[in-house]
């Protein structure tokens, strides 16, 4: 099990030498983003999928750029206590802790 420390919570521990980011294991898209949202969210969230089960026409997480134009609506729909993406839920705690770890303390972006 990964340690979130409040991670998510506290934006200004985030970005600190000593907040819980400092310890956290560093992930980004190359590392640990491109593989989560291509086996997560692609299915109904990728631009070219035919069948989207309801997922907005807008709302493609293709790439970085685009998970990051929403990283707000991703926490709060896939990150933390009681997540609500994918709809059907299945994905495990760790990958959770991590993508909320991803997103709030990796360099904006990357
Ligand atoms: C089985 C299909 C499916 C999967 C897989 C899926 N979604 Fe969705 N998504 C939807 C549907 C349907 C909606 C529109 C209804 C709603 O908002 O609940 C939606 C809407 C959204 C929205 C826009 C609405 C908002 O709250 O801003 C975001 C963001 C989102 N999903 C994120 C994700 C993320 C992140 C993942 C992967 C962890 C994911 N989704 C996986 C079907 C899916």
């Amino acid at each position: 099990m990964l340690t979130l420390l409040g991670c998510g919570d506290d934006k200004d521990a985030a970005v600190a030498d000593t907040g819980p980011c400092a310890e956290a294991p560093v992930l980004t898209w190359d590392n640990f983003g491109a593989g989560f949202i291509t086996q997560e969210c692609q299915s109904c969230h990728g631009s070219g999928v035919v069948n989207r089960q309801g997922a907005p026409e807008d709302v493609h997480f293709d790439s970085k750029e685009e998970v990051w134009a929403r990283v707000d609506r991703v926490l709060e729909r896939a990150g933390g206590d009681e997540p609500t993406m994918p709809p059907f839920g299945g994905v495990v705690e760790d990958d959770r802790e991590r993508l909320t770890l991803w997103l709030t303390c990796a360099e904006p972006g990357t």
